[in-house]
């Protein structure tokens, strides 16, 4: 035990020294080696080259070292990393304009915001905001935080994030781990006012009864109203016993009613939207639809992961694990569900989300009546050329 305790300060102080060397080597490039002709000409080749070679570097290299460690503690430790960095601006400024090609990006104007490009962070990825200036310096445009609960919770026991490389997939069983909403409210102020649209994924504590989710909810969009730009109604994840049952007409009736309700207090109007399961049966689907209509739901964000394991190829201690599976399975399922969608309420703007892993997987989805994208898994399996690479769509 001890032994094992001494082990992991070693492994931790090696951490710090190599993040400690690799920022001081950038700062000292950053600094004194623009007088170099090599500098612009590198960033050149990084800005023009099509296919990033970021994206080469990461998928043989780096890729194969994190895939040996537990996949939460990876995050862990890397949105940890991520969270240091972007605590040096000049750091993220420099980086980002090796990074982004400014000239290349297409902003879209959606609810009164404007986004710079396309392409968002999904939530669940950076839960409690602890590098939000980070994902702006990979190229983010729209960055989606949470799901935050009223009060902090631990989620559910580990391990809780299975990674299934032979699908190109994940699956998890997080159970809404997060901060709560007081802390959040703390670091999105920290964070100050922010370059992209910022949404707030709201979800409810494990304890929370579905009749009392309203107020649950509402606690959260009036603790955070200030700071978002939009807000996402998460009644999709399968991770918290019964929540998929707010579905129903009903309760979505009660949820949005209060939710639309609160924002009359405040100068600013802001969009919620609703987020969906792809498991949805038909009957559900066109109910959903149908109220959306009724109470003029602003928006909807298609798909939460899903239940679903047909086709999978992974050996089954994987496959049979309990959670929402994402990546390349859930692709085509959550674009036909834009589709159907898109065609009833051809209106309302949606954000899609599953399985993008590529610039055509994105056009896929925005030809099939998305508007914006987010990006969780393949950001995991394809790394930041990912993001560079969807942020420059011209479409
Ligand atoms: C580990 C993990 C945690 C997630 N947490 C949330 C969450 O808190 N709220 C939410 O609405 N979606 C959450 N999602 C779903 C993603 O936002 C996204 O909708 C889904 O993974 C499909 O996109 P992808 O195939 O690009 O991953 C999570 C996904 C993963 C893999």
């Amino acid at each position: 035990m001890t032994l094992r305790r001494l082990e992991f300060t070693v492994k931790k102080l090696l951490r710090e020294i190599l993040i400690q060397s690799v920022l001081s080597a950038w700062w000292v490039v950053c600094d004194f080696g623009s007088g170099f002709a090599f500098i612009p000409a590198v960033c050149e080749f990084w800005k023009n080259s099509e296919k990033h070679s970021m994206s080469l570097l990461y998928t043989s290299l780096i890729r194969p070292v994190l895939f040996q460690y537990d996949p939460e503690l990876v995050h862990d430790v890397l949105v940890n990393w991520a969270s240091k960095l972007q605590s040096h601006p000049g750091f993220t400024r420099q980086f980002r304009t090796l990074l982004i090609d400014e000239t290349r990006q297409k902003p879209v104007r959606l609810w009164n915001l404007t986004f710079p490009n396309r392409v968002g962070l999904a939530a669940g990825f950076d839960k409690n905001v602890q590098a939000p200036w980070f994902w702006w310096m990979l190229g983010f445009g729209h960055i989606e935080f949470g799901g935050v609960t009223q009060f902090p919770q631990p989620g559910n026991p580990l391990p809780r994030i299975f990674r299934l490389p032979a699908d190109k997939a994940i699956i998890n069983r997080m159970g809404f781990n997060n901060d709560g909403m007081e802390e959040i409210a703390k670091r999105l102020e920290k964070a100050g006012p922010f370059p992209v649209p910022v949404g707030i994924n709201i979800g409810k504590n494990k304890w929370v009864e579905n009749d009392d989710a309203p107020a649950a909810y509402s606690a959260v969009l009036n603790q955070l109203y200030n700071f978002a730009g939009f807000f996402v109604v998460n009644v999709s994840s399968p991770n918290t016993p019964n929540l998929r049952k707010l579905q129903d007409k009903e309760a979505l009736k009660a949820i949005f009613g209060t939710l639309q309700n609160d924002r009359e207090q405040f100068q600013i109007r802001k969009p919620v939207l609703l987020k969906l399961a792809p498991d949805l049966s038909e009957r559900q689907r066109e109910e959903v639809a149908g109220l959306v209509r009724d109470l003029a739901i602003d928006g909807l964000v298609i798909s939460n992961t899903t239940l679903d394991r047909a086709g999978l190829t992974s050996p089954g201690s994987l496959s049979s694990q309990t959670g929402g599976l994402s990546g390349r399975p859930l692709r085509s399922k959550s674009t036909e569900m834009i589709r159907q969608f898109h065609t009833w309420l051809p209106e309302v703007p949606i954000i899609g989300s599953g399985g993008i892993f590529s610039v055509q997987d994105a056009e896929e989805k925005l030809a099939a009546g998305a508007s914006l994208v987010q990006i969780y898994t393949g950001f995991i399996y394809q790394g930041p050329g990912l993001v560079r690479e969807l942020a420059g769509m011209q479409v």
